[in-house]
């Protein structure tokens, strides 16, 4: 056996022993709370109340066992795991999608104060991915009808899996953010949100990416081509113009780096009102507009 015993204080010393040459001592902490609550269907009271008396089974062991060395090998822990948080939802996670950040969680917020006045909302979430913009936003008000839309078949499906596994009634399409193929069932100057999180790092600048997300996460959410970096942001906007009620918004979020770049297509299609907004590290990293 791996520990002395089966006791959460002696867990505790392996998972510190085992990690501490790879991550700080905060992430270590962080992780340790994440993998036990997960596996023992702990809230933060149970953790804090049994973390170093619990008597965890050899089953429980192992699983915490393998966790570890795919820690060790810098695979994301909601990759590990299958799940992660989000905006008050519980989101199941898959490999081949990337993972919910927080300053996705930031956009909605200001989604949500943008807009706290409306009842109900016609909304399209484009290259969704998990789902996660419009599943809050649904979330956040069950009144909202909403679009989810990707092009990859594996963010469709996880997508249907997190509408289904948190109740929430969302139409999921199957959709080319790139190309402008009308949809069937949009009517014209219907939406009142068109809102994206789409890939946004040029490959040139792929170096300053964190290995373990060059290594674990989906090249398709991540890059675009150089050549044309804001490609999504003029095909979105673009769609939207055509899709927004007269009023109605456009959010995204963006790489820092192209904000002028974006703001000026904007402007130039005739989008008013546009709004630049940091994230919490003082990043340029949102962007509001609103069809004339
Ligand atoms: C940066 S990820 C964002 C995912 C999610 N919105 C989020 O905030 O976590 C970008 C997403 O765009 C999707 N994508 C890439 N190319 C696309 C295209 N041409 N049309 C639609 N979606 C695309 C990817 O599959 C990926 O899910």
């Amino acid at each position: 056996m791996f520990v002395q015993n089966n006791t959460g204080s002696e867990l505790k010393r392996y998972v510190n022993d085992k990690l501490s040459s790879s991550y700080q001592r905060r992430e270590i902490q962080i992780l340790y709370k994440t993998m036990l609550c997960h596996r023992m269907q702990w809230e933060h009271a149970d953790f804090l109340s049994n973390f170093t008396t619990a008597v965890f089974s050899e089953s429980d062991l192992l699983f915490f066992k393998q966790c570890i060395n795919r820690l060790l090998k810098k695979e994301p822990i909601q990759y590990i795991l299958g799940e992660t948080y989000f905006y008050n939802l519980s989101l199941k996670c898959h490999k081949e999608v990337l993972i919910p950040r927080p300053e996705t969680e930031e956009l909605v917020e200001w989604i949500i104060e943008s807009t706290a006045f409306s009842t109900s909302l016609l909304i399209h979430d484009l290259c969704t991915g998990t789902g996660c913009i419009g599943l809050a936003l649904k979330n956040e008000n069950p009144n909202h009808e909403v679009f989810l839309s990707d092009i990859s078949p594996y963010s469709i499906k996880l997508s249907i899996e997190n509408k289904d596994f948190n109740h929430l009634n969302i139409s999921v399409l199957t959709f080319d953010s790139l190309k402008d193929s009308p949809i069937d069932s949009f009517k014209e100057n219907t939406f009142d949100i068109w809102v994206s999180n789409p890939p946004y790092i040029p490959m040139v600048e792929k170096e300053m990416v964190d290995t373990n997300v060059y290594e674990y996460e989906p090249h398709m959410a991540l890059f675009v081509e150089d050549k044309d970096p804001i490609c999504f942001y003029k095909s979105i906007a673009d769609s939207g113009f055509c899709y927004l009620k007269p009023d109605g918004f456009l959010f995204f979020e963006i790489n820092p780096n192209y904000a002028k770049d974006i703001i000026d297509y904007l402007q130039k299609k005739g989008y008013k009102n546009i709004e630049l907004k940091q994230d919490i590290s003082q990043k340029n990293r949102m962007l509001k507009a609103q069809k004339s």
